[in-house]
């Protein structure tokens, strides 16, 4: 009915033709042979008449029985069955979005997700303009770069190391520039491939979990426990001062760890890293070390690389990223190191040691075509002076929040961890549930923040609060929090 009230309608149409666009599923076929077994959806509505007067624009979707039932037949792969409800992040999106459309007025504030919210200083997006004006110049046009990134960035990243501590040793081919230290994870877990056992702190930045889920590395997620069979989780609580208790630590093949950690906030100690590097040596373990926050460290006794740590280089793998140092989560930038130390068991043609960062190489130069030049161009500005100057004053502003956020939250009462070396407070919610504890913060504040159990089950009870926020906005979330908490 509906499709011969259309066709009808539109048949008296002298522009038949523009009045339709294509939508997502709408195909170039005959009106006749779409209509007859189709279900015919125009703008959200079945049955929409067209005006016989002017042309209307109508968003037209007609799906053919032949495309409801459509199936390939090639199997889903069945790794990805196992992961649960979706990444975090989208969840509380989703929550988010349905808080509004029930409370369109709310004023909501978003300190959530983690992302930064400052402009990025102009020394640094200068060194991005001249690249991208230089694009429009014989002289300064470039195409694909090299996989590992260039040249003058590698070495400029390889300084950085130099100035945090003379004994980190990196070179600049160890170096492999990317777009971003959340993509370097699912590359280096496609180099592992699927036969390694990981261990994670629990709790900890989901990407390491469900990457390995993914990869096929773990078994299926058990309802009771809410962990991953295969994988081991490091709890990390206020109790072991939220580094994990490696006498009961079984060995694995990889550890993922993270520090300052996200969403703890906790920095480990060099007492803490050399038990760990120490602890890896023994068991033959490759540490797979994120430092996307070590800019956030003040305190001096807390390293802010894995290699400043002796012996790290036979150990561990180290990714970083400009994201939180520079607010390039949009621009996309990071690294990882592979020391050339770095070796796996087997792999030479006689069975002997064979060297990391040569398979590495060889995921960069094959699933990876370079990082984007302007980035990177954007990397080596924050990495001059000036740049690290305007980085530092940056960091600044969020460790300024932080506080804020910390003496709010203290002061009626709560307890948090975090803060001090990192942009996230972790506030302790003893015996609550942490999703409880985000829709109650979500509804009666209208600020989204992060359940603690979103990054493990080591997180509940606790939720995640980013200091990543405009003044105003982390001023007016510290009093609704007061209002809420006191
Ligand atoms: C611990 C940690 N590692 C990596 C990332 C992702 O960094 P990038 O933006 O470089 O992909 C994040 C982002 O929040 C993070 O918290």
């Amino acid at each position: 009915m509906a499709a011969q009230t259309l066709l009808s309608s539109a048949a008296a149409s002298s522009s038949l033709s523009s009045s339709f666009e294509d939508g997502e599923s709408t195909k170039n076929v005959s009106f006749l042979s779409a209509f007859s077994p189709a279900a015919l959806h125009c703008n959200g509505r079945s049955n929409r008449r067209i005006s016989s007067k002017k042309t209307q624009v109508v968003r037209c979707s007609v799906k053919t029985q032949e495309e409801q039932i459509y199936a390939t037949q090639v199997k889903r792969n069945p790794n990805f069955a196992k992961l649960q409800a979706g990444y975090l992040f989208p969840e509380i999106g989703r929550r988010r979005a349905a808080h509004i459309a029930k409370h369109p007025d709310a004023k909501v504030i978003s300190l959530g997700i983690g992302d930064t919210t400052e402009p990025i200083p102009s020394v640094i997006t200068d060194g991005m303009k001249n690249k991208a004006h230089g694009l429009s110049t014989l002289e300064g046009y470039s195409g694909y770069g090299a996989e590992q990134g260039e040249g003058p960035l590698r070495t400029a990243i390889q300084q950085l190391y130099s100035k945090i501590s003379p004994h980190t040793g990196v070179k600049p081919n160890e170096v492999f520039v990317s777009d971003g230290a959340k993509c370097d994870i699912a590359r280096l877990q496609m180099m592992f491939g699927s036969d390694v056992t990981i261990a994670v702190q629990d709790p900890s930045y989901p990407a390491y979990v469900d990457s390995s889920v993914m990869m096929g590395q773990t078994g299926l997620y058990q309802t009771h426990s809410q962990q991953y069979s295969k994988i081991h989780y490091m709890k990390c609580s206020p109790e072991n001062d939220f580094f994990p208790d490696l006498s009961s630590t079984p060995r694995t093949d990889i550890i993922f760890f993270c520090s300052p950690n996200n969403p703890t906030g906790a920095a480990a100690t060099f007492q803490q890293l050399e038990e760990l590097v120490s602890f890896a040596k023994r068991n033959g373990s490759i540490i797979v070390y994120d430092s996307a926050y070590s800019i956030y460290i003040t305190d001096d006794s807390r390293p802010k690389s894995i290699y400043e740590i002796p012996g790290a280089r036979k150990v561990a793998i180290e990714i970083s990223s400009f994201s939180k140092f520079a607010g390039f989560t949009g621009v996309r930038l990071g690294w990882t190191v592979v020391p050339e130390e770095l070796m796996y068991a087997d792999g030479s043609p006689l069975g002997e040691p064979f060297p990391v960062i040569k398979d590495f190489n060889r995921v960069m130069t094959t699933s990876f075509n370079g990082a984007s030049n302007i980035a990177q161009a954007g990397g080596l500005a924050c990495l001059s002076e000036e740049g690290w100057k305007a980085m530092e004053d940056l960091v600044g502003f969020y460790r300024e929040n932080v506080s804020i956020l910390v003496t709010a939250l203290k002061s009626v009462g709560l307890t948090t961890y975090g803060g001090e070396n990192a942009p996230y407070v972790w506030v302790h919610f003893p015996g609550q549930s942490s999703w409880d504890v985000f829709a109650k913060i979500l509804e009666e504040a209208n600020i989204v923040t992060t359940p603690g159990s979103g990054f493990g089950p080591g997180g509940e009870g606790f939720v995640r609060i980013s200091a990543f926020g405009h003044r105003e906005n982390i001023l007016e979330a510290a009093e609704r929090l007061k209002k809420l908490f006191g």
